[in-house]
């Protein structure tokens, strides 16, 4: 298949430039930036390479790509780092300057590089002035021979480069953000115009390869998946149960007693209907209530949810008895990876502690080399795309995120049965509203909203039913929209919708009294409570 090899320098960003372009129709592998380019590689239906950015400098710890790039005759992008390494690579001078860029800068075409034909097709997906989005320390202080300027930069320095001769280009902004207006039409006109790519991607060809490597990886190996009943690990269950052998495929699932209302049920009618047949429910809401008695601090919440969590999942592995070479799959998604990894977020690296790094299990397994991950290259949308052609269930591939501590941080304060049983039924109240009431667009405010839920707060207050007094908790309801959960807004709205929602809990969860809404973005707040 027509393909564009991205070379992987170890930017944030490099699974961000395969992503758009998938996006655009196109087929990427990805690869590390100093990866032999052996001949199987190239051709393999590589019609032409990017290089990614990097953190590192060229003079620094910078990878280097394998020479052979430059004589293969293919199409070459480099993007950032990748264009100070080919520039670096060819003689020309990357310097670190105090004046770098950082976020937002705009970009004037200067119209000096159309000498070849690849250069005028490249050229052609470029405004002739447009705001593009830089991070680079390092800056092209000097192109080496056969190199010219296309565009620069607000600042003064070469942003488009481009070969003379070869199609050979260079940006030192990042087109694949979303930030960088017209992006997309930069790299369409690279991977499109230039390269001569064709439209062969398509999630059922992403399904066939994962696939694929799914079968050579776990071969007939036991494979163990640890499901928490989102949209993620169902999808990765998935996966499995449709390329493997169902027999080989263990689903693992817990229900802490802090789970949405029918959660666990939900997962087994999904999980059955995909054709799981070895599917273990661990019923252990006594152990979670009983080792949270008493305790109000939510950091010390969090710690007792996620220790116990490792505890009672090592403990019933082991029950299952499976030979050690089982692999243990996740359904860890590339953002997962890149907040584990580079530490985005100070709440990343709390997701993370509660289901993967910390777990000596897993790092235990991904020493070994044991461990699959079949999501580990997609986005969210994507994960939900790869669901809906799976057959998951649609409730399940639209379901809003949900916390590993669960209701465990949305029961401010001490967490009793009583208190989780409360806020399961105003919470499924809230849900359920959302999904039937519409917004202008037509849609389900459910769908509208990036996650939607209640949060009990640990106080009453007074209220009147009927002639008598009322001694209620108060219900706080939290909604907003959001790309991926790093930052969020507030929903807003319309306020029958939200006195409609408070009536129907007031009256139906006789324990609430009072209902609130959070008005708080994030930052300064965070989208849980606690
Ligand atoms: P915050 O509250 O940090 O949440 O703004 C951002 C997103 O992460 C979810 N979240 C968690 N997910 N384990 C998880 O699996 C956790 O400990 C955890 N804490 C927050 C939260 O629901 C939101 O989607």
């Amino acid at each position: 298949m027509n393909k564009i090899l991205i070379l992987d320098f170890g930017s944030q960003t490099t699974q961000l430039i395969g992503r758009r372009i998938r996006d655009l129709g196109a087929y990427t592998d990805i690869v590390s930036g100093d990866a032999e380019l052996t001949e199987e590689i190239l051709t393999s239906g590589v019609k032409g390479i990017i290089l990614s950015g990097s953190p590192e400098s060229v003079y620094g710890a910078g990878a280097a790509p394998d020479k052979k790039i430059y004589d293969c005759g293919l199409p070459l992008l480099g993007i950032c780092y990748g264009l100070h390494r080919m520039i670096h690579d060819m003689g020309g001078k990357v310097e670190h300057l105090p004046d770098t860029e950082y976020g937002r800068i705009n970009v004037i075409m200067t119209n000096n590089a159309e000498k070849c034909e690849k250069t005028n097709i490249f050229l052609k997906g470029f405004k002739s002035s447009f705001t593009a989005w830089m991070s680079h320390g390092d800056t092209l202080t000097q192109l080496p021979p056969g190199f010219v300027e296309a565009g620069k930069s607000g600042t003064g320095y070469p942003a488009v480069v481009a070969h003379e001769k070869n199609p050979w280009f260079g940006l030192q902004f990042h087109p694949e953000v979303t930030h960088c207006e017209g992006g997309d039409d930069i790299l369409g006109s690279f991977v499109f115009g230039v390269c001569g790519c064709g439209k062969g991607w398509s999630m059922e060809h992403y399904a066939e390869e994962l696939s694929r490597s799914l079968k050579e990886r776990a071969g007939e190996n036991p494979v163990l998946l640890l499901i928490s009943g989102g949209v993620d690990s169902t999808v990765a269950g998935a996966a499995l149960l449709k390329t493997l052998n169902p027999g080989q495929v263990h689903l693992m699932y817990m229900d802490t007693g802090l789970m949405r209302r029918n959660e666990t049920e939900i997962v087994r009618v999904s999980l059955e209907k995909l054709g799981a047949k070895n599917l273990h429910i661990i019923m252990c809401e006594n152990e979670f209530l009983s080792a949270l008695k008493g305790k109000e601090e939510p950091e010390e919440k969090r710690r007792i949810i996620g220790d116990l969590f490792i505890t009672i999942q090592e403990r019933e592995v082991a029950r299952l008895g499976l030979p050690d070479n089982y692999f243990l799959a996740q359904g860890t998604l590339y953002t997962d990876l890149i907040e584990s990894g580079q530490g985005v977020g100070k709440k990343a690296h709390v997701i993370k502690t509660h289901h993967n790094v910390a777990s000596p299990m897993v790092d235990a397994k991904r020493k070994a080399g044991r461990i699959i991950e079949p999501l580990d290259c997609l986005y969210k949308d994507e994960v939900r795309k790869l669901g809906r052609y799976l057959g998951v269930n649609e409730d399940i591939v639209c379901r809003h995120p949900f916390p590993g501590p669960g209701l465990g941080v949305r029961i401010l304060g001490e967490v009793t049965k009583e208190k989780c049983d409360i806020l399961r039924e105003a919470d499924a109240i809230f849900i359920d509203e959302l999904k039937n009431r519409r917004s202008p667009s037509g849609k389900s405010l459910y769908d509208e909203i990036w996650q939607a839920f209640a949060v009990l707060l640990p106080i009453r207050s007074v209220g009147v039913a009927g002639d008598s007094r009322k001694y209620g908790w108060v219900l706080a309801l939290r909604a907003i929209t959001s790309a991926d959960g790093m930052t969020a807004d507030v929903y807003p709205f319309e306020t029958r919708d939200l006195l409609e929602i408070s009536t129907r809990i007031t009256n139906s969860v006789k324990e609430i009294g009072r209902v609130t809404y959070d008005i708080s973005s994030k930052p300064p707040a965070t989208i849980e409570w606690e």
